[in-house]
């Protein structure tokens, strides 16, 4: 990857282009079956881009309560582009028709119109479920034909879409087929140091361009981070299968520890969400106690950690980790 950003061949993204960046952006269409694709910073730019360019202020969007677009993203939708968020519970992230029509507000004057429905491949979930879920195509069909008869786009926070695609054997252009716009990280389980793409069609990104530049996410000799995109999406892809058994193997580690709580089976990619329900250690405490060995894991809301498994950790590591849960919490 280091010889794939010194090698980049480079320009200016903002006035004439930068070759890299144009050649990720092609492969990343490519990949996800979608006309064209825009590099941008971070994943949190590709939602809101997204968001921007599909609605107009005073809109509103339909998402799962705990999805990063509502939960994780500083309230941006309303921040950014004045929309309002209807959301759905659903912990495990599939947005079905019922629940959908609900949602809908009245075709009326006195009503904001319903612009955008948001969906999350792999669903990361807000601690009240194992985490970084994969939603099942069929059901992700069924959000699109909803949408689709409502005339309302969809966009897919695809974030760790080739997670989803990688565990489920589905490739990730069949899922980005059940959205209008899809958005991909390349920072996280593929391994690259920055950036993110949203992609769609022609048309949507061409608007998209417009609020990626109002945020100021065109970046101008990008052709080095795209390099490393590059490399993350050639080679890093089926290896993402290693990072979801090393997160089973890492549940099953925790899982029965006094006061945890991570059902191996229910791991389905690299993320491991570990309810917690200790009579002396709440999350804080035990973030701290395996920050002290070193450790690093993300407290989830009041009741969960989230442990992740990407291309830096191995099979010692998660030794270490358990040998850690042990010394904080005593043998089973
Ligand atoms: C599902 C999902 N979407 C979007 C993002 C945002 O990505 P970034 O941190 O690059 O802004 C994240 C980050 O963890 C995420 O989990």
């Amino acid at each position: 990857m280091l010889a794939a950003i010194t090698g980049a061949e480079l320009g200016d993204d903002v006035l004439d282009g930068d070759p890299t960046v144009r050649r990720l952006e092609e492969l990343a269409a490519r990949r996800l079956g979608k006309e064209r694709a825009l590099f941008v910073p971070s994943g949190t730019m590709a939602n809101q881009v997204a968001l921007g360019a599909w609605t107009r202020p005073g809109d509103e969007i339909i998402a799962e309560r705990t999805s990063h677009i509502v939960t994780w993203e500083a309230g941006a939708a309303g921040y950014l582009h004045g929309l309002q968020s209807v959301t759905l519970d659903s912990p495990r992230g599939p947005l079905e028709p019922a629940q959908l029509t609900r949602a809908l507000r009245a075709d009326s004057l006195h009503c904001a119109k319903t612009a955008l429905i948001c969906v999350e491949q792999s669903f990361m979930g807000g601690g009240e479920c194992a985490g970084g879920q994969v939603i099942a195509l069929e059901s992700l069909r069924r959000t699109a034909d909803f949408a689709r008869e409502h005339r309302i786009p969809v966009h897919m926070d695809g974030a760790r879409l080739f997670n989803a695609a990688v565990a489920s054997g589905v490739d990730a252009a069949t899922y980005a087929a059940c959205a209008d716009s899809v958005s991909i990280c390349l920072s996280k389980g593929l391994g690259a140091p920055v950036g993110s793409l949203i992609s769609g069609d022609a048309a949507f990104v061409q608007r998209a361009m417009v609020v990626r530049k109002r945020l100021g996410g065109w970046m101008r000799q990008a052709g080095l981070l795209a390099g490393a995109g590059i490399f993350a999406l050639e080679n890093n892809v089926s290896r993402l299968a290693q990072d979801h058994a090393l997160a089973k193997q890492l549940a099953a580690a925790l899982h029965g520890l006094p006061g945890l709580d991570c059902d191996p089976s229910q791991v389905e990619t690299n993320i491991v969400m570990v309810a917690v329900d200790h009579p002396r250690h709440n999350v804080d405490s035990l973030t701290a106690a395996f920050a002290s060995l070193g450790v690093l894991v993300l407290p989830m809301g009041p009741r969960s950690l989230r442990f992740v498994t990407h291309l830096d950790v191995g099979e010692a590591d998660v030794a270490r980790l358990a040998n850690a849960a042990h010394g904080i919490l005593g043998a089973r």
